[in-house]
């Protein structure tokens, strides 16, 4: 169908269009605009005069520098269309952010004519989108730090529990012990032999507490040692067949604060495949790869749901807080179908580099 709207129509429209709108003139020196619409001037604060007639870079000031400015004038050379965020200044010498996009215009027998830009002020949204930027950067850092307060506390809980506690019930078991010994032993009296066993779980119970707390072989024996008793503790409660394969190097030694996260993370994936998954079988894998620790938890289960908790207020917090710390440190956690029906969660954690004090 020819087209049918009058140029006058189409000049109206392009006045009132709420994006700014201008036209440069190809086939003269410097590319002068020769059309620029209302939207245009309220935008860059300029008379339609001082526009016409000169070429568009007198909204750049001196910022000539840009890698945007690069991108036009290869798109211009190529006489290919653009689309470009760039630094302009108005006529009082603000700033302002510019969506540009500029479409080179031909003939019917493709001669180059002229170039129309189309710009849209983004000052606001780029503002919005930066102080965004920054408020998810200070919720990572906070989340990190009570991370980390957790960590130490649970630390510190877990040694005065040993260190009060722990004491006070051993000295205790010491004490009804030589009393079962000095009253001839413990069957001619089962008020004291019951108190004794009480005393004993007592302690069972406080040592199962502050291993929770915080793993005493992580810092006596490593991480591949304590992995491998996490495997024993959970295979015993939940009653699935755990294999823990992490053997690594001596060197280079891994920091306590990766080494817990490994740990903690390891935790939460396995209680994950039994807790959702139903899993008989969960396989543990810790390798160092190229100065990167890779944790690989796969499990026999029923796989994941087609869209996994995310809200930490409705449950969906330890994903999120592995993923969180691993972020924090610039590693990963990925988690996809294991190569049968279960799910397979990997974490890499990069090793700071050498030298680094931890
Ligand atoms: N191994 C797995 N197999 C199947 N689904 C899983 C597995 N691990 C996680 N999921 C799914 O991902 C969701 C989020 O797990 P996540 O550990 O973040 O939260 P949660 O275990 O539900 O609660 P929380 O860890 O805070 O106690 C789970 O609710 C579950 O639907
Ligand atoms: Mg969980």
């Amino acid at each position: 169908m020819p087209d049918q709207v009058p140029v006058k129509v189409l000049r109206r429209s392009l006045g009132q269009v709420r994006h700014g709108i201008c036209i440069a003139d190809a086939c003269q020196p410097d590319m002068p605009l020769v059309y620029v619409n209302d939207a245009f001037l309220a935008m860059t604060g300029y008379h339609r005069d001082e526009l016409i007639g000169f070429n568009c870079r007198v909204l750049q000031a001196n910022d000539d520098q840009q890698r945007a400015l690069k991108t036009i004038r290869s798109a211009l050379a190529a006489r290919q269309p653009c689309r470009v965020t760039l630094r302009n200044y108005r006529k009082d010498g603000t700033l302002f952010w510019n969506d540009l996009s500029l479409t080179p215009v031909f003939t019917e027998r493709g001669e180059l004519t002229h170039y129309i830009g189309v710009q849209q002020d983004i000052t606001a949204a780029r503002e919005t989108k930066s102080r965004l930027q920054k408020y998810q950067r200070q919720l990572r850092a906070l989340a990190h730090q009570l991370i980390h307060t957790e960590e130490a506390e649970r630390q510190r809980m877990a040694r005065e529990m040993h260190d009060q506690v722990g004491q006070t019930l051993s000295l205790c078991r010491m004490q009804l012990g030589q009393l079962v010994h000095d009253l001839g032993g413990a069957t001619a009296h089962p008020t004291l032999a019951s108190a004794c066993k009480l005393v004993e779980s007592a302690i069972q119970e406080t040592r199962a507490l502050m291993h929770k707390l915080s793993p005493p072989l992580l810092d006596e024996l490593g991480l591949p040692a304590a992995l491998r008793w996490l495997g024993e503790q959970l295979a015993q409660r939940y009653g699935m067949a755990v294999e823990i394969d992490a053997a690594l190097p001596r060197s280079p030694a891994i920091p306590d604060d990766l080494a817990r996260m490994v740990y903690r993370s390891a935790r939460e994936l396995m209680i994950n495949a039994c807790k959702h998954a139903d899993a008989q079988s969960v396989q543990v894998r810790l390798s160092l790869k190229a100065r990167q620790l890779v944790l690989e938890v796969t499990d026999d289960g029923r796989g994941l749901p087609a869209q996994p908790k995310t809200d930490p207020k409705n449950g969906g917090f330890g994903l999120f807080s592995i993923r969180e710390r691993a972020e924090h440190v610039g590693g990963t956690l990925v988690l996809r179908r294991g190569s049968g029906q279960g799910t397979c969660a990997v974490l890499r954690l990069p090793l700071p580099p050498a030298g680094t004090k931890t």
